[in-house]
C-alpha cells in the first residue's frame, strides 16, 4: 500500500477573515475545494489519504465522510490541540503504512508528479526524506536548501534572513519520508518537520531533493488564492463540469465573460440570481445562494456563499468572505479580503490589500493596506 498525508490542519493567519465558516482546505477553488482536487490527483498514486486535521476537524470530515472517494481509502487523524507540521506525521503514524509515504501542505496547489518524486526517493536507496524543491525570487519567506551535484541536501535553513539564502531553492511542501521519521517525532507535541527533522537528516546526508518547476501557488496568500482560483478556472475544471449550475437565474442582459464558475446545485435547493446589465467575469468563482443586483462588475474574484451584493457595486481581484453584504455604489479592489458576516455600506471603497474582519460593519471608504479588526 502506498499512502499519504495532508496537512489540514493549521490556522491559515493570512485568511483568518474568512475561516469562521469553514476551514481553509475547504475554501472553493472553481467548483471544489482545493483538498479535493488534491485527493483526486493523489488518487492516481496512493491507495490511501489521511488527512491530519484540527481546527474546524469535523467540517473536513464530514465533506469528505467516511470510507472511499474517487477509489481511495479516505482516513483522519484528529489532533486535540494543533501539533504543527511535523507532530502530525507521529500522530497518523497508525494510519500511514511501513513504506515511504508522502506528506503534503493542504494549501499548495502544484502539478508535482507525486509518483515520480516517490520512485526519485526509492531510487536513491539511502534517502530518508525527499522534499520537493521550487525557485522562487525571495527563498526569505520559506525554507531554503543548499544541494549538491547528487541532489542530496547539504543545508536546510527555514526562513533564511535576506541575503543568507542558500539558493533560490525552497521547499515546496511536498515530501516523501521514509518510516524511520517515526522516530524523531515526539508523541503528541508541537513540532516543526522542517525544524526539528530536515537538519538531521541533513547531516546525515541523507534528505534528497526532487526539483519541480511548474505550476505552484500557496493558497495561504490572498494573492495566490486568487491567482490559484484563475489556475482551476482555466485547467482543472473537467470539460463535462457545468459552469454554470442549473440552480443560478441569470438576467438576459447580463454578460458572464468565462472562464466563470457558479455554483447553483439546484438540487439541493441552491440557488444564485444576477441581475440585468451585471457583468461577471472573467476569473469569477461564485459559491452557493449568492445575489448579486443590477449593473455590477465582478471579475478576477472569489465569491463565498450566501453574499448579497447590491446594484452598481464593483469587484476586482478580491475575497469575499461568507455570507457578507455589500450595499449599493461599493467599490473593492487591490487584493482586499471581506471577512465572513461583514457588511459594506453604500458608497464605500476599500482598495489595496484592506483586510476586513468578521462581523464587522464599515462606513467609510479605506484606500490604504490596513486590517480592520
Ligand atoms: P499561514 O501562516 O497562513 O501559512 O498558516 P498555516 O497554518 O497554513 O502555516 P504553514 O504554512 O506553516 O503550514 C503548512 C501546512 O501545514 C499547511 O497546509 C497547514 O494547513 C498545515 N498545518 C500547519 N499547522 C498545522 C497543525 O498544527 N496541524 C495540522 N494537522 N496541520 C497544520
Amino acid at each position: 500500500m502506498t499512502s499519504a498525508l495532508i496537512l489540514a490542519g493549521g490556522f491559515g493567519t493570512r485568511l483568518r477573515p474568512l475561516t469562521c465558516t469553514r476551514p481553509k482546505p475547504l475554501f472553493p477553488l472553481g467548483n471544489r475545494p482545493l483538498s479535493e482536487i488534491l485527493v483526486q490527483r493523489l488518487s492516481e498514486v496512493v491507495d490511501r489519504v489521511v488527512f491530519a486535521i484540527n481546527y474546524q476537524a469535523e467540517k473536513i470530515m464530514q465533506y469528505f465522510g467516511s470510507g472511499e472517494k474517487y477509489g481511495i481509502e479516505i482516513k483522519y487523524a484528529k489532533e486535540k490541540r494543533p501539533l504543527g507540521t511535523g507532530g502530525p506525521i507521529k500522530h497518523a503514524q497508525n494510519l500511514l503504512d511501513d513504506s515511504p509515504f508522502l506528506v503534503l501542505n493542504g494549501d499548495v496547489i502544484s502539478l508535482i508528479d507525486f509518483k515520480d518524486m516517490l520512485n526519485f526517493h526509492k531510487q536513491r536507496g539511502d534517502a530518508l526524506g525527499t522534499i520537493a524543491l521550487y525557485p522562487v525570487e525571495d527563498p526569505s519567506r520559506y525554507g531554503a536548501v543548499e544541494l549538491d551535484d547528487a541532489y542530496r541536501i547539504l543545508r536546510f535553513v527555514e526562513k533564511p534572513p535576506p541575503g543568507e539564502e542558500p539558493s533560490n531553492l525552497i521547499n515546496a511542501g511536498a515530501y516523501v519520508l521514509d518510516p524511520e521519521v517515526f522516530d524523531y517525532i515526539p508523541e503528541n507535541e508541537p513540532f516543526s518537520i522542517e525544524r526539528g527533522v530536515f537538519p538531521i537528516f541533513a547531516d546525515q546526508m541523507k534528505l534528497y531533493g526532487y526539483k519541480y518547476n511548474d505550476v505552484w501557488l500557496d493558497m495561504g496568500k490572498p494573492a495566490d488564492y486568487i491567482q490559484a482560483n484563475k489556475y482551476v478556472l482555466d485547467h482543472f475544471l473537467k470539460k463535462t463540469d457545468s459552469s454554470i449550475n442549473k440552480g443560478a437565474f441569470i438576467s438576459s442582459s447580463a454578460k458572464i465573460e468565462e472562464p466563470v464558475h457558479i455554483n447553483a446545485s439546484i438540487a439541493i435547493g441552491k440557488n444564485v440570481e444576477i441581475a440585468r446589465e451585471t457583468h461577471i467575469g472573467p476569473y469569477v468563482c461564485i459559491g452557493d445562494d449568492v445575489s448579486i443586483g443590477q449593473g455590477c462588475r465582478i471579475e478576477n474574484s472569489i465569491i463565498f456563499p450566501d453574499v448579497r451584493i447590491e446594484s452598481f457595486s464593483s469587484i476586482n481581484n478580491c475575497i469575499i468572505g461568507e455570507a457578507a453584504t455589500l450595499g449599493r455604489w461599493v467599490k473593492i479592489e487591490g487584493l482586499t479580503i471581506i471577512g465572513d458576516y461583514c457588511t459594506i455600506k453604500d458608497n464605500v471603497t476599500l482598495t489595496s490589500g484592506v483586510m476586513i474582519c468578521p462581523w464587522k460593519t464599515v462606513s467609510d471608504s479605506i484606500i490604504t493596506p490596513q486590517t480592520v479588526m
